[in-house]
């Protein structure tokens, strides 16, 4: 079978996202892959409006698509990626998580939210695979955000997360090149992201380091205090990337380990029945806003005070493009 991987880039030509990327990409295709790959700084790619025409329509069964489809790169980028059997996102850290680049990228994803379109019908399930490589200049310290920003990102298009990779110490362009390590861990990345597509969905496993963060479900490195849920639910402590539930026991060598509770997993948001639990929230919290009339004509008389009120602002000049 003829496996299709894309690289998805988002820092400097040539630089060490770039490199990295190519590093795993080039094993999968020795592996016999088809691949692909973009640089996300060669696209034009406008930030999402906020509109949520489209996950309105969701709401009313209508798969409605963007309203910037036709107005940048998104779409054609969207249409060659949703058919990979594979992605890998290599992307600098910037302030701690990923560089707007990407982030602009993948906050225009809601339109194409698979759980809310499978749930009604619009798309066909399909299971794709992640690779995750953060780039940074410092190490894991400065990047505390980095990877568990893009895995916040993956749900969106059902791509599982099989192996992460954060690339430290690297500022300067290039300078990858110099550990030896590092670039022999981004092969593997590759090896581990051709192992996953040739496993049947229902069996793949995260193939990263065993030990790698604080989540056994995703394994990302960030937990934080739980708080009462728009149903009630709570857990003292959830991983805030995938949102396990669960609590803290001492690990028996001196150490903390996070441990899931038996209903800890009920709204994995690395599953499609998890992220539906999501879209009834929406249903109830956005749906009962905008089907209320009353609430409306309420937000409209008390909005009134807000849209008069003027404060000193700043000359846009004549820079934007
Ligand atoms: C605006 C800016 C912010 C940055 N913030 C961080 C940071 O918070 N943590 C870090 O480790 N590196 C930071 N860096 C360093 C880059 O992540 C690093 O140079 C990386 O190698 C860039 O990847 P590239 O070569 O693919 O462009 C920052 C760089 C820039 C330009």
């Amino acid at each position: 079978m003829n496996y299709k991987v894309m690289g998805i880039a988002a820092g400097r030509k040539n630089g060490n996202s770039e490199i990295l990327l190519k590093e795993a990409l080039m094993e999968c295709e020795a592996q016999g892959a088809e691949m692909t790959m973009i640089n996300l700084r060669d696209y034009h790619i406008r930030d999402c409006t906020g509109c949520t025409s489209c996950t309105k329509a969701m709401s009313e069964g209508k798969n409605a698509g963007c309203i910037l489809d036709k107005k940048d790169d998104k779409k054609r980028i969207m249409d060659v990626m949703l058919k990979q059997d594979a992605v890998i996102f290599s992307v600098p850290t910037y302030d701690l998580m990923p560089a707007s680049t990407y982030l602009t990228f993948a906050h225009r994803s809601l339109s194409y939210e698979t759980a809310f379109l499978e749930t009604i019908g619009a798309i066909e399930h399909k299971d794709r695979v992640a690779g995750l490589i953060s780039v940074g200049g410092s190490t894991r310290s400065w990047q505390s955000m980095a990877l568990e920003g893009l895995q916040a990102t993956m749900f969106t298009t059902d791509l599982n997360v099989v192996d992460m990779l954060l690339a430290e110490r690297v500022p300067g362009s290039g300078q990858c090149l110099l550990d030896d390590d590092l670039m022999q861990r981004a092969k593997t990345l590759g090896a581990h992201i051709m192992e996953a597509v040739k496993t049947p969905a229902d069996q793949r496993q995260w193939l990263g380091e065993e030990d790698m963060g604080w989540c056994p479900n995703c394994h990302s490195n960030a937990l934080v205090l739980g708080e009462e849920q728009w149903d009630g639910l709570h857990y003292p402590v959830e991983c805030q990337v995938c949102g396990a539930g669960g609590t803290l026991e001492d690990d028996g060598k001196g150490g903390w380990k996070f441990v899931i509770a038996e209903n800890g997993l009920l709204k994995d948001r690395t599953t499609v029945s998890g992220r539906a639990k999501h879209l009834k929230e929406i249903e109830e919290t956005q749906g009962g806003f905008y089907g209320n009339p009353k609430s409306l004509q309420l937000v409209r008389e008390r909005k009134k005070k807000y849209m008069d009120k003027k404060f000193k602002t700043i000359d846009k000049g004549g820079t934007k493009e």
